[in-house]
C-alpha cells in the first residue's frame, strides 16, 4: 500500500469503523457469503470444504456474527445461544498449515472477485491470516 492510500485509510478509519467501511451488515454479508460460496464451488478448496457441514447457512451466520464484532459493530457472536470461544469452536478440526493457507487464500480470492476495495482487503488480510494461524492446531 502506498503512503497516500495509507493516509486515505487512516482518514476513513478516523470517521468510521471497518464494519461501516465495508458497507455495514449488507457489505459484510456479501463478504461472508462470497467466501463460503467460493469454498463451496472451487475444487481448490475441497480439502477444507469437506471439513464443514453440507449446509453452510449456520456457519455463514456464525462468521458474520463473529466478524461484525471484530470489525467494530456491537459484539453479537458471544451473545449467541451456545456460543463458544473461537478456539474451542475449531478444536475438533485438524487445522494444519495447508488448511490455514487454503482458508486464507479463499478469503483473499473471494474479496478480489467480490470487488472489495484493494485498501480494505490489504488492511484486513494480514490480520485474518494471523487469526487463521492462531486457530492452527496441528
Ligand atoms: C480468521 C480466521 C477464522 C475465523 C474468524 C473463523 C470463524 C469461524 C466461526 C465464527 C465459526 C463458527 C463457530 C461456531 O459454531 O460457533 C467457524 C467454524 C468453523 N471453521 Fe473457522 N474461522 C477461521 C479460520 C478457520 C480455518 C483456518 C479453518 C480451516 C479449515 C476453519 C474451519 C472451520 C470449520 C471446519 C468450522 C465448523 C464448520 C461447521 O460446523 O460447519 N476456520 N469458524
Amino acid at each position: 500500500m502506498d503512503q497516500a492510500t495509507i493516509d486515505q485509510l487512516r482518514a476513513e478509519l478516523a470517521e468510521h469503523s471497518m464494519f461501516e467501511l465495508l458497507g455495514g451488515a449488507d457489505g459484510l454479508r456479501r463478504v461472508v457469503d462470497d467466501f463460503y460460496d467460493l469454498m463451496d464451488t472451487d475444487p481448490l478448496f475441497a480439502p477444507i470444504r469437506t471439513m464443514h457441514d453440507s449446509d453452510l447457512t449456520a456457519i455463514k451466520d456464525g462468521l458474520f456474527a463473529y466478524l461484525a464484532g471484530w470489525l467494530g459493530a456491537p459484539p453479537q457472536y458471544a451473545q449467541r445461544p451456545g456460543a463458544r470461544c473461537i478456539g474451542a469452536a475449531h478444536a475438533p478440526f485438524m487445522i494444519d498449515e495447508r488448511a490455514r493457507d487454503l482458508w486464507v487464500e479463499c478469503m483473499h480470492r473471494s474479496m478480489v472477485a467480490g470487488g472489495l476495495a484493494d485498501r480494505y482487503r490489504e488492511a484486513l488480510m494480514p490480520a485474518l491470516a494471523q487469526m487463521a494461524d492462531a486457530l492452527r492446531n496441528v
